[in-house]
């Protein structure tokens, strides 16, 4: 039995390295104990864009970085064709540690629950509070959840901007592994065109 969800309130870090320095130590929900490390964003403090994933997975867990793994691959791929610099963006996850179960010596993917993700929210808040940027990109459910507070339906928001309970917005687009996940048959072409033209829809409307 791992410990309990801690929501007690923090003050505010005052940098983005203070943060991510801050974050290293989080205990707020039990994620912390089977994982690596705390995988914070990653970015200029100036970026104009913040895109919001899912949680690290296990090469993320391993190299302390957001999306260096197979998504992270496919990412970049999707941004590129999308016009968008990764070394311009800010990338991080709702979810800033590995959660996984054992199976034999492999580490498999297990999803976050509300609970984790929602004491996880505050990194993610105070991402947004330093970065302020001018397009914020939710990628997944996850990131959805995280960022509105609610469960919200990717498949409906797709494609569209949603209001964020403090004012602000964030473009919806599915998951980088929602693309890897397509069964045989399906035309991962196209499902891959379609999440390039979210991607660049949400550039194009924004600046
Ligand atoms: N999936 C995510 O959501 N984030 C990562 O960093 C890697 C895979
Ligand atoms: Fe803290 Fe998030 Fe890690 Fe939970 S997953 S311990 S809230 S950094």
């Amino acid at each position: 039995e791992l410990g309990m969800i801690d929501t007690a309130p923090r003050r505010a870090p005052v940098s983005l390295d203070s943060l991510r320095e801050e974050a290293m130590g989080c205990r707020r929900c039990p994620l912390w104990q089977p994982a690596t490390r705390t995988v914070f964003g990653e970015g200029p403090p100036d970026a104009e864009i913040m895109i919001v994933g899912e949680q690290p997975g296990d090469q993320e867990d391993l190299a302390g970085r957001p999306f260096v793994g197979p998504a992270g691959q496919l990412f970049d791929r999707a941004i590129a064709e999308a016009g968008i610099d990764r070394a311009r963006v800010y990338v991080t996850n709702s979810v800033k540690h590995f959660k996984f179960e054992p199976r034999g010596k492999r580490r498999i993917h297990a999803r976050p629950n509300a609970g984790e993700i929602d004491a996880c929210k505050w990194w993610v808040d105070q991402e947004r509070r330093m970065i302020r940027p001018q397009l914020l990109i939710a990628m997944g459910a996850t990131a959805l959840r995280s960022l509105t507070g609610r469960p919200i339906p990717v498949g409906q928001a797709r494609g569209t901007a949603v209001p964020l309970p403090d004012g602000g917005s964030a473009w919806v687009t599915v998951h980088p592994s929602y693309l890897l996940r397509l069964p045989p048959d399906a035309d991962k072409d196209a499902e891959f065109a379609r999440f390039v033209s979210d991607l660049r829809q949400a550039r194009v409307s924004s600046f």
